[in-house]
């Protein structure tokens, strides 16, 4: 059977935290309805689209409009679900045991290191960029990606760095700042690399885990996840890299847990968190091109009916499954076509 979100009421302390965060509950603001089940915009081609572009090179206007909705939302009170604060605990309610599989009170639902993954961050990002939109009064608005796998977008974009930006995030790496390169596979150790080399070495990164660790849907997504299993069947190969080295490139590790970027906990605290997801987003589409015969989306109903709760822009509480979001044109969003240099990166 398929993994379901329980009625968020049975929400609980999330008992997976490091010991050093100082957090009670990471549980969504209660709801006096029952969830929704999502319907996408039921007539596609009158509802608007929203092109994600890549933020290193989006512009002046983009960015303050982009200021404008999380300077919005972080204006709102913890307690309302659209709210910074309320967003940004979605991850650590889903990420740090706050949730039992809906049946399971014994097991912690996590939606890491299985074929949940890719699935549960796209409706993530979709409701959160819903939100943005709806705060700025723009139902175009598209949230940006950190396009880390082409050479132009290999240091923290620019706009997240300007301290005065409500993007800003003090709790990060200070050395790992532009023009810094990033390391796709970084473990914690500077890599000694010229930027050529950086570079180089991150393109046959995205190739090994894109092309040779990636040739079927099942090694791709990572591994089955059903209603009754453990957490943390195993991640597919993008997951593991470069998901989660950006994630620990971005951290303070003079903080004690990587905060926030490098903790499940408080990434979601950082607005750069939602820039990658983005690009982890556009790998899924670039994958499903780069073959489109053999790289499909995963057929088995355990995959497609698992289910998670969020709140929109009403905000309401929906009920959406894995099967909602497979479709990008149906949910009405894309990314700006950008060149996949690593494709011909071959290790
Ligand atoms: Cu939910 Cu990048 O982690």
């Amino acid at each position: 059977d398929p993994v379901a979100t329980p009625d968020i009421s049975s929400c609980g302390p999330p008992d997976q935290l490091p010991p050093s965060a100082n957090v009670l509950t990471c549980c969504p603001p209660p709801s006096s309805a029952s969830p929704v089940d999502f319907a996408p915009p039921a007539d596609a081609s009158s509802s608007p689209l929203r092109t994600r572009p890549a933020a290193h090179s989006a512009g002046a206007d983009y960015v303050a409009k982009f200021n404008r909705a999380i300077a919005a939302m972080k204006a709102l009170p913890a307690d309302d679900p659209r709210s910074f604060a309320a967003q940004a605990s979605v991850h650590c309610a889903y990420c740090d045991g706050s949730y039992s599989p809906d049946g399971f009170p014994g097991l912690d639902l996590q939606v890491h290191n299985s074929w949940l993954f890719m699935p549960f961050h796209r409706c993530y990002l979709y409701f959160f960029e819903r939100i943005l939109g709806s705060l700025i009064g723009d139902p175009t608005f598209a949230i940006p990606f950190w396009n880390w796998d082409a050479s132009d977008g290999m240091s923290m974009p620019a706009m997240y760095t300007d301290q005065s930006s409500p993007l800003f995030d003090p709790r990060r790496n200070g050395r790992h700042v532009p023009p810094k390169l990033i390391d796709l596979d970084y473990n914690g150790r500077e890599p000694r690399f010229t930027d050529n080399q950086q570079v180089d070495h991150n393109l046959r990164v995205m190739y090994r885990q894109m092309i040779s660790l990636s040739p079927t849907p099942s090694l791709f997504f990572g591994s089955p996840y059903r209603a009754g299993d453990d957490p943390n069947q195993g991640p597919g190969p993008v997951e593991n890299i470069p998901h989660g080295p950006v994630h620990i490139w971005c951290g303070d590790p003079e903080q004690p847990a990587g905060e926030d970027m490098g903790n499940f906990y408080s990434a979601g605290r950082d607005p750069l968190f939602y820039a990658h997801h983005a690009n982890i987003d556009r790998m899924w589409a670039v994958w499903k091109g780069l073959d489109p015969r053999r790289h499909t989306d995963l057929t088995d109903p355990d995959w497609l009916d698992a289910s998670f709760l969020f709140y929109d822009e009403d905000p309401k509480l929906v009920r959406i499954r894995v099967r909602d979001v497979l479709d990008m044109d149906r949910l009405r969003y894309r990314y700006q076509d950008v060149p996949t240099p690593w494709t011909s990166a071959r290790p």
